[in-house]
């Protein structure tokens, strides 16, 4: 990866944290001290239980990133980074549909690894304008802008608009459109498209009716992967 896009992304996660841990201390009732010893339990829980542990103290979910002034950015961690790349580096899809892009985080590491490959592109949708106005400084500043085409506005009505097929697709808008918004693009999809998405651990039950869908279509074939939010990763069969 070019060391300036490195550069950019740690301090984008580095934001991206330092945000949420703020509103999750604005947000808290607590003292201090309490504050603290839950963040360090939090490290400790295996991924699967965050998402409860989150939810129990009200710090998860659209209402948490909505609840006061600026939006936040809610980027994936590096560690969920590095394995989109590396998807994109294995598998070597010519399309890619993004469906929540933020301020770019995630989109990077698929337009790096489309560079790398040399080919490529991925569509990255975001409704608010603020973060798409950061995600385009971002795509310029690393120089990847001819692998990534950026669709501002409601993803509903973006994906309307598309067409073709998409090779691979990351789910990550808020959980409880999951479902209704997969409905609407498995006209894009075709046997071997994988489709990713993020959070299933830490909106664990926003997320149930799309775990079930899957779960349940002998169409898909899907397993959650047991790492940092859940991801989970589906192969469309047939
Ligand atoms: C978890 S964040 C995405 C983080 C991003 N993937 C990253 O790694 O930086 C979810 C994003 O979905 C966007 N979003 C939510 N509902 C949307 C909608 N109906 N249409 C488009 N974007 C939406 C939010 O504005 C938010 O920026």
């Amino acid at each position: 990866m070019a060391s300036s896009t490195t550069d950019l992304l740690r301090r984008l996660h580095e934001q991206s944290q330092t945000e949420v841990i703020a509103r999750a201390r604005a947000q808290f009732q607590g003292s201090s001290e309490e504050f603290l010893t839950l963040a360090e339990e939090y490290e400790t829980l295996v991924p699967r239980l965050r998402g409860r542990f989150l939810e129990t103290l009200g710090l998860s979910g659209e209402d948490f990133e909505s609840s006061q002034g600026t939006p936040l950015s809610l980027a994936v961690s590096a560690e969920t980074g590095r394995f989109l790349r590396n998807m994109v580096l294995s598998h070597k899809p010519a399309r890619i549909l993004e469906l929540g892009s933020s301020c770019g985080v995630s989109t990077l590491y698929f337009a790096e690894a489309l560079r790398t490959l040399g080919s490529g592109m991925v569509v990255a949708t975001e409704l608010d304008a603020d973060k798409c106005a950061r995600l385009r400084t971002h795509v310029a500043m690393s120089g990847v802008g001819a692998y990534v085409d950026v669709r501002e506005g409601d993803v509903f009505q973006t994906v309307a608009g598309l067409d073709g097929t998409f090779d691979m697709v990351f789910i990550d808008v808020w959980a409880d459109t999951y479902l209704p918004l997969f409905r609407q693009i498995e006209r894009l999809l075709r046997p071997g498209s994988i489709v990713l998405a993020d959070n299933m651990y830490t909106a664990e039950d926003a997320v149930r009716p799309y775990k079930r869908y899957l779960d349940d279509d002998p169409r898909f074939s899907t397993t959650t992967l047991d790492f940092e939010s859940g991801v989970e990763f589906t192969v469309v069969v047939s």
